[in-house]
């Protein structure tokens, strides 16, 4: 199967070989999505590669915001190693699917991609119109509150793909 045979109506039926986490900045919600996913996919069994990226330029480069770390790391998981890097319109070729931490996110992916990608999967991490908040510009609590929600839209997102693959 070619990426571009890898459509809307797959999303229950076949698992993604490539996901992509997708944020604002690539720092705060998106990377740990990437942790999250990479270690629940590994604890499945499944071979599916994540990354992560931004629609903004704002932090290219940059480690994850220190809440984020701060965050995984209580839990068990490290994420210091991943580096911020902007979507590109490439990104619509290598990945099955891109999953927007919010609509904005989504709105913006869109907007990169040429009209013979539009039937490539980009769809919401916590899926139907409900958004992961960006917790940047508010307190720690915030951090703790989006990687709960990002923990069980992940553990339900391998959940579908283990059920798929079999
Ligand atoms: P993220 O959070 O999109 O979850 O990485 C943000 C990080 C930085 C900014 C906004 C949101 N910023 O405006 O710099």
């Amino acid at each position: 199967m070619t990426n571009s045979e890898y459509h809307k109506s797959d999303l229950s039926s076949i698992p993604p070989r490539t996901v992509l986490t997708l944020c604002l900045g690539n720092i705060c919600r998106s990377p740990i999505a990437e942790g999250l996913l990479r270690a629940h996919i590994e604890k499945a069994g499944l071979n599916i590669t994540v990354d992560s990226a931004g629609t903004s330029a704002y932090h290219v480069g940059e480690a994850p915001d220190p809440r984020s770390i701060e965050v995984m790391s209580r839990h068990g998981y490290h994420i210091g190693q991943q580096r911020s890097r902007q979507l590109t319109p490439k990104d619509f070729q290598k990945f099955d699917l891109i999953l927007a931490m919010d609509q904005s996110n989504m709105k913006n992916a869109l907007k990169i991609t040429q009209r013979e990608h539009s039937s490539r999967i980009v769809a919401l991490y916590l899926g139907e119109s409900r958004e992961v908040p960006d917790p940047y510009y508010g307190g720690p609590n915030g951090f703790e509150e989006v990687y709960r929600m990002i923990d069980q839209a992940a553990l339900d997102w391998v959940s579908l793909w283990a059920e798929s693959a079999t």
